[in-house]
């Protein structure tokens, strides 16, 4: 496990976009941490090392957003259940061969695939986040 201490929202952005170097298609990966943490300054950064140029906005209403069939970004935390879930479709975009990034994926365990990847982010307000990978 590896653990980066960030100072700013473009650090963490900036960390992510490594990360994603890291990522290949068909992965999952969790990212945890409470509330306000950065989970979507996490996505931002991630799509960016992707190279996906899209404004990445939190899909806490839409539950999924997807960019260009490459990049799903799932927002769980109003996921009432995982038979919703499965209505909604998570299972065919965890099939579908993209990279999956899932905020408050315990709502959804039950759905997860085999092998995802987890990034922790924790730290509250203006200033240090610890990324652990
Ligand atoms: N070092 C840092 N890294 C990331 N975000 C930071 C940092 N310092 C401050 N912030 C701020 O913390 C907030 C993180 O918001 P973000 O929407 O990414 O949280 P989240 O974990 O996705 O929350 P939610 O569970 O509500 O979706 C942003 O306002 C961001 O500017
Ligand atoms: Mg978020």
């Amino acid at each position: 496990m590896a653990v980066f201490i960030s100072h700013s929202p473009a650090e963490t952005i900036a960390w992510a976009e490594d990360y994603a170097k890291t990522l290949h298609a068909g992965d999952t990966v969790l990212l945890d941490g409470n509330m306000g943490a950065g989970k979507t300054v996490l996505a931002k950064g991630i799509a960016r090392g992707l190279g996906i140029s899209d404004e990445i906005t939190s899909p806490t209403y839409a539950y999924i957003n997807s960019y260009a069939d490459k990049l799903f970004h799932f927002d769980c935390y109003r996921v009432l259940s995982e038979r919703q879930a499965i209505e909604l479709g998570f299972s065919d975009y965890f099939a579908a061969g993209g990279i999956c990034l899932v905020e408050w994926s315990e709502n959804i365990a039950g759905l997860l695939p085999e092998n995802c990847k987890r990034v922790h982010i924790s730290g509250m307000g203006d200033g240090a986040r610890e990324i652990r990978s």
